[in-house]
């Protein structure tokens, strides 16, 4: 389900919010932002110290439509343009040389700047209302699960933070993010849009390289992690596993592919499906949900591979990473 639109009231107030130099979070199709004026250093500044992210980390700014885009980035290549037009508005997210005068609060202090036209109707009666660009990372605390639901963005800032609710997020996991700053196309974040999809469009685009190390929060080893400890384990592993638990007599949380085969009072069982589109939608709800249950660890069972799998296994290892 999506909300498709705000009241005028609640949309003047949004707007002011931002004209103001304040933060809000909004609803996109991937998961929710902690949106502030990007063209205001001393509003996005706010963002860091509110999420408690490293300034040295960059954050997307979201336009209405490609024709902002020359307001933002420069050099833009031909590929660039194409993958704009084939992914916006979508999940989906461009690394590109900066435009002059964007801050580096914006980009980290790199010369490249992420920008992405998200197509949830309300982020996009938002953008079109401000008139202007919105930076905006994931609205949850720095390294935490990303919220898909207004409820999570509360969850993690309280009720003094104006959130625009949206419903729960279609896509459910962040943009797809491809840089074009050098001559060859390069996966830099797997998401919504898979890498078939965008070799669709320009086949030289490269898949993430995984000891590459950009100055980036979401390729930190570390991230959308929930407090209780995940462990992926195979199919096989999983029941003698949970029995294990259950004998120590420990609380114990599963994220699966299929049901359990019975219940138990101490065994908190998520069936997610063998969907890859489901799976990723309810992803980070399950985690969050999961999280409450105070189990020694939540058991995970290993998603398939493949490019359909491909988004939440980056974000299953990333939950998992010590
Ligand atoms: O779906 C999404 O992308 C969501 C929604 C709100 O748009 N946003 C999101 O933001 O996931 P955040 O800050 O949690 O992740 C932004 C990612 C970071 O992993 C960072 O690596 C990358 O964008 N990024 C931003 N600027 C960059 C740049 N100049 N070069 C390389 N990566 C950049
Ligand atoms: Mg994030």
């Amino acid at each position: 389900m999506t909300i498709h639109s705000i009241s005028v009231e609640l949309l003047e107030r949004a707007v002011a919010t931002l004209r103001a130099g304040h933060l809000l979070a909004l609803p996109t199709e991937t998961v929710y932002g902690l949106g502030a004026d990007a063209s205001n250093p001393d509003a996005v500044k706010k963002i860091f110290s509110l999420k408690g992210r490293p300034s040295s980390h960059p954050v997307i700014v979201h336009i209405t439509d490609v024709s902002q885009l020359s307001k933002w980035a420069r050099e833009v290549s031909d590929d660039a343009i194409k993958l704009a037009h084939a992914f916006w508005p979508g999940p989906f997210t461009l690394v590109l040389k900066r435009a002059a005068g964007v801050s580096d609060v914006v980009t980290g202090g790199q010369d490249t700047v992420a920008v992405r036209v998200p197509r949830h109707p309300i982020a996009q009666q938002l953008l079109r209302a401000f008139a202007g660009g919105i930076a905006a990372p994931s609205a949850n605390r720095f390294g935490h699960v990303s919220p898909t639901l207004a409820s999570h963005v509360r969850d993690e800032f309280g009720d003094s933070l104006l959130v625009l609710d949206g419903a729960d997020c279609e896509i459910g996991l962040e943009s797809t993010i491809v840089s074009c700053v050098d001559t060859v196309p390069r996966l830099l974040r797997p998401g919504g849009i898979t890498l078939s999809q965008l070799r669709a469009v320009v086949s030289s685009v490269t898949d993430v390289v995984s000891n590459d190390a950009p100055r980036a929060p979401g390729m930190l080893e570390k991230h959308y992690s929930p407090d209780t400890p995940i462990r992926i384990v195979s199919a096989s592993e999983l029941s003698s596993l949970v029995a294990e638990y259950v004998q120590h007599g420990d609380r114990i949380a599963v994220l699966a592919m299929h049901a359990a085969a019975k219940a138990r009072d101490c065994v908190h069982w998520i069936d997610a499906g063998d969907d890859a589109a489901a799976y990723g939608h309810s992803l980070y709800a399950n985690l969050r949900y999961l999280d409450k249950y105070s189990a020694a660890c939540i058991l995970v069972e290993q998603v398939p591979v493949g490019e359909h799998w491909q988004a939440v296994r980056d974000r299953l290892q990333r939950a998992a990473a010590k």
